[in-house]
């Protein structure tokens, strides 16, 4: 460790003493919510200030006269009377006040390319590509799949679908092609947008090829539509595939945006449950586009005329469709888009482009920040990150000290952090400090956003825990909850509303509660992992696991890690006769990479020529999380075979000494 990073960490350690972060007074002189009040003011009626903040931020092209219509609790809704187009909040609006000549994306490419894409450009693309779509058969209702790496036409795609009224199903790029087809399959998809090849650290994949082997017999699936974003050589089947630059370019260049009503689904996205198959999380217009909106102003104190704010996640993620596309265009914000990975073409990549962009607002997720750590804090140190006022955390609780670092190196000791905890189903930020106003904790989301009520109440009857820990609930309904999981009302109601009833949302998160009334999110309680703030359901990946030839079965469990926050680690039976090899393991890695994607890959597989189950024959996940920590083996009174476990100790014990 050089003399530097060693009395950084020392200055670090001294922080962790310290027990709260008041808002620096600049920033606070200069917030736009400085006075507590608000809080009460959205207790006192949570409805009434939701509607309000609805009206100050969006303009509805119908008013509406109700907010909150709870007559056929979980199904809940909001503004039902009112109408509004998302794209219209988005772009037209902004473009009609005189702004059309703002940046909305300052994008960078991998390779350093640079676009700068204003406000009026991309509604002249939105318009077109809707009337492409229209051209294409797409109608309202109809699902389209969007399958894009981070380039300025995913925003023209989402926002082309929400004009027509069609309902966008965006799949992150780094899942595999099957994953997008499951995922298309499921909702009857009709159309796909994606792109003939996709970079990565000056690679090409060719994407359209990997989709057509995946799609080609999907029924439902009429249309394709290809970006050429790397100029690669791709198939084109005639009469189904068409390019995204030729089909706009012969498009009319005006579509008028169709107010919808206040619930017409919006988009559904995909996420990670208790069991293999993915939740299609349904938002809607008008509660979804209030929420993010109201969110991002707030959150982070969002000065739409000065600010250069960037969130450096996935559009593929909600983070990304909340935060980079919805909350920030209807707030007209100029963003930064970057293309790719935080290590190419250089480690300091992300402060380079703070830098040059003159970023003040910088929302990221904790992984990227121990990343940053352990590449030390001499790359930002090379940057001039002095335009930055506030910095933000999203996706999984954030140690202290890596809250700390952000702070000190990045932060200069100037920006207060958000930490902000929700969900996809959450659709905005739940619980969060607002800059202005609340005194951080390191490692501490704070408190519950105006208008959210968030406790945290005991497991099994579900009674508010004074201080101390239990499950996490959400107890009021707020306008960008989710309506239902596509076509599975059922499953929705049972997830969330079963456990402690209609009224009490079930977050599937353990929270403590501390003496002075702040929420500190401890992880998931249900089989969902979460590896670099990506969730990933265990049950998705063993069932990926087991598809390989050579596999009789296997279990998966999230470990704690050191990186990403929590690994994949899997205990894996192989068939009889199959030898333990290096090979084995690399085409077990491979076959959850092709089922799932690369992010889904077990960092660490265990042998197991048997697991450890009940008399009814489930596997005891909670003794494999032990065993895989080094923790003191739990409760093992049900095992049916209690000789399991030694066997497990025994090859833990020898895979140490591979090492
Ligand atoms: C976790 C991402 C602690 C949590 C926006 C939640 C967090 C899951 C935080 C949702 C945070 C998200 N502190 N944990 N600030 N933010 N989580 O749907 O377990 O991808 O339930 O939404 O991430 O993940 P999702």
């Amino acid at each position: 460790m050089s003399e530097t990073a060693g009395s950084l960490e020392h200055e670090l350690e001294g922080m962790l003493e310290i027990e709260k972060f008041p808002p620096p007074a600049d920033f606070r002189e200069h917030a736009e919510w400085a006075d507590p009040a608000i809080y009460e003011e959205a207790a006192a009626d949570p409805v009434a200030w939701w509607t309000a903040r609805s009206k100050e931020l969006l303009d509805w092209d119908v008013e509406p006269t109700e907010g909150l219509n709870d007559s056929d609790p979980p199904f809940y809704r909001w503004f039902e009377d009112g109408r509004i187009n998302a794209s219209a909040q988005c772009l037209d609006r902004h473009v009609a006040a005189g702004i059309g000549d703002r940046v909305a994306y300052h994008w960078r490419g991998e390779e350093g390319e640079r676009r700068d894409v204003t406000y009026a450009e991309l509604l002249d693309q939105t318009q077109r590509f809707a009337n492409a779509l229209k051209g294409l058969g797409v109608e309202k209702g109809d699902v389209v799949g969007i399958y894009l790496p981070m380039i300025p036409e995913v925003a023209v795609a989402m926002l082309a679908c929400a004009r027509i009224g069609a309902i966008h199903n965006v799949v992150f790029g780094g899942f595999s092609a099957e994953s997008v087809r499951e995922r298309m399959s499921f909702s009857e998809t009709k159309a796909l947008i994606t792109v003939d090849g996709a970079r990565r650290k000056g690679k090409t994949a060719q994407i359209k090829a990997q989709v057509d082997e995946e799609m080609g017999d999907l029924a439902s699936l009429e249309k394709i539509v290809v970006i050429r974003a790397t100029g690669v050589e791709c198939p084109m089947t005639e009469g189904r595939d068409v390019f995204f630059d030729e089909v706009c370019a012969a498009a009319e260049p005006e579509c008028p945006a169709e107010p919808m009503e206040a619930e017409h689904p919006l988009f559904i996205l995909y996420t990670s449950g208790s069991t293999a198959s993915p939740k299609g999380i349904l938002h809607t217009t008008g509660g979804y586009l209030t929420g993010a909106t109201t969110t991002h102003r707030y959150v982070f104190d969002l000065k739409p005329e000065t600010d250069v704010y960037w969130c450096a996640a996935d559009v593929g993620w909600i983070t990304g469709h909340s935060y980079i596309v919805y909350g920030p265009l209807a707030n007209g914000t100029t963003s930064v888009m970057w293309e790719g990975a935080p290590d190419y073409p250089h480690q300091g990549i992300w402060w380079e482009l703070v830098q040059d962009y003159k970023a003040t607002i910088l929302y990221a997720a904790p992984t990227a920040i121990r990343t940053f750590i352990k590449w030390g804090a001499d790359i930002p140190g090379r940057f001039d990150l002095s335009s930055l006022r506030l910095l933000g955390s999203v996706g999984e609780p954030i140690n202290p000290k890596a809250w700390l670092w952000y702070h000190k190196v990045i932060g200069g000791e100037r920006c207060p952090i958000v930490d902000t905890w929700w969900q996809t189903e959450t659709g905005a930020i739940m619980i969060t400090p607002l800059p202005g106003i609340t005194e951080t904790k390191p490692g501490s989301a704070t408190t519950a956003f105006p208008g959210v009520s968030a406790s945290v109440v005991g497991e099994s009857e579900g009674e508010p825990v004074g201080e101390g820990q239990g499950l996490l609930v959400l107890e009021k309904p707020w306008p960008s909850m989710l309506r239902t999981l596509y076509k599975e009302d059922e499953r929705f109601v049972e997830t969330y509303f079963s456990r402690f009833g209609v009224d009490r949302y079930l977050v599937g998160d353990a929270a403590r509660l501390d003496s002075d009334g702040y929420l500190w999110v401890i992880g998931r309680i249900d089989d969902v992992v979460n590896v670099s703030g990506h969730r990933l359901s265990t049950a998705e990946v063993e069932s990926a696991i087991v598809a390989h030839e050579n596999v009789a079965e296997a279990a998966v469990i999230g470990q704690s890690d050191p990186d990403t926050g929590q690994a994949i680690c899997a205990f894996v039976t192989l068939n009889d006769g199959v030898a333990h090899t290096d090979e084995v393991i690399e085409a077990i890695r491979g076959e959850v990479a092709a089922r799932i994607g690369k992010f889904a890959r077990p960092k660490r597989i265990v042998w197991a020529d048997d697991l450890p189950k009940t008399r009814s024959g489930k596997i005891m996940r909670r003794l494999l999380r032990d065993i895989a920590e080094g923790r003191a083996l739990g409760d093992v009174t049900t095992l049916r075979d209690p000789g399991v476990m030694a066997a497990l100790e025994g090859q833990i014990a020898a895979e140490g000494d591979d090492e």
